[in-house]
């Protein structure tokens, strides 16, 4: 007996209520969403409900906003201002690249970080105003499963992407890899691994009529706590 058309249309929503209810669990074990926090507002304005405990409290670190929970690896990640100021990625504590460690360059800083014990693996930029595109395809074929990718732009992410880096960022999770430009701003945490959207990223179209900068969207910030990948 063939189904009546109601319960055809019932049983294709619980496909689609058991399939986005997977999907949440699995999101949901490897990125914390609650910790989720992008501050791009709240440095504005400071926490009032601070209570006297907290006031003296230890730093946290990277310098977020509050400390982390156990098994989950703290991460800011800054991208550049324009072409004057480079980016910085800090992660458990440990600033890993930076200005300062003069170890930041025009393009995409990427920092790759073992997602099991949090040990960072190693860290690179690529010239994606001038550079050769094919060593950051190499370099993105080549990370290896349980990897943590942290990424900053700075000056021009844009004008060497190509649809090969595009597809390789969306497969760490990333959603705005696909329409990256010409002097956009990013930041972004992904894993090798995440078969699903990384909450991690904010982004930043370049346009001159809306710009911080003259040439230049303002930088963005991104901080929070990602959960230590566990077998
Ligand atoms: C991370 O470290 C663990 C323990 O040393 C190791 O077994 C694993 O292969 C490492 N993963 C990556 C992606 O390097």
């Amino acid at each position: 007996m063939a189904a009546s058309p109601c319960s055809a249309g019932l049983l294709h929503l619980l496909v689609l209520i058991f399939g986005l209810v997977t999907t949440w669990v699995f999101v949901r074990r490897y990125i914390n969403f609650n910790m989720k926090t992008i501050l791009l507002g709240e440095w504005i304005t400071p926490p009032l409900t601070q209570t006297p405990h907290t006031s003296h409290s230890v730093k946290t670190k990277c310098g977020l906003s509050k400390s982390c929970p156990d098994n989950f690896f703290a991460f800011k990640i800054t991208s550049g201002a324009a072409n004057v100021v480079g980016p910085s990625v800090c992660f458990e504590g440990q600033m890993i690249m930076s200005p300062v460690k003069n170890n930041v360059g025009r393009g995409l800083n990427i920092a790759l970080v073992n997602g099991t014990t949090g040990k960072v693996m190693t860290q690179k930029y690529f010239d994606m105003y001038s550079g050769d595109a094919n060593l950051l395809v190499k370099f993105l074929k080549e990370i290896p499963e349980g990897t943590l990718v942290l990424v900053a732009s700075y000056d021009d992410p844009g004008t060497k992407m190509n649809d090969e880096i595009r597809k390789l960022f969306s497969n760490l999770g990333s959603t705005y890899a696909k329409q990256l430009g010409f002097r956009d701003s990013w930041v972004f945490l992904g894993a090798k691994d995440l078969n699903s959207k990384s909450p991690f990223e904010e982004f930043l179209k370049n346009n001159p009529d809306v710009n911080k900068y003259d040439g230049w969207p303002e930088l963005l910030e991104l901080e929070g706590c990602v959960p230590q990948k566990v077998y």
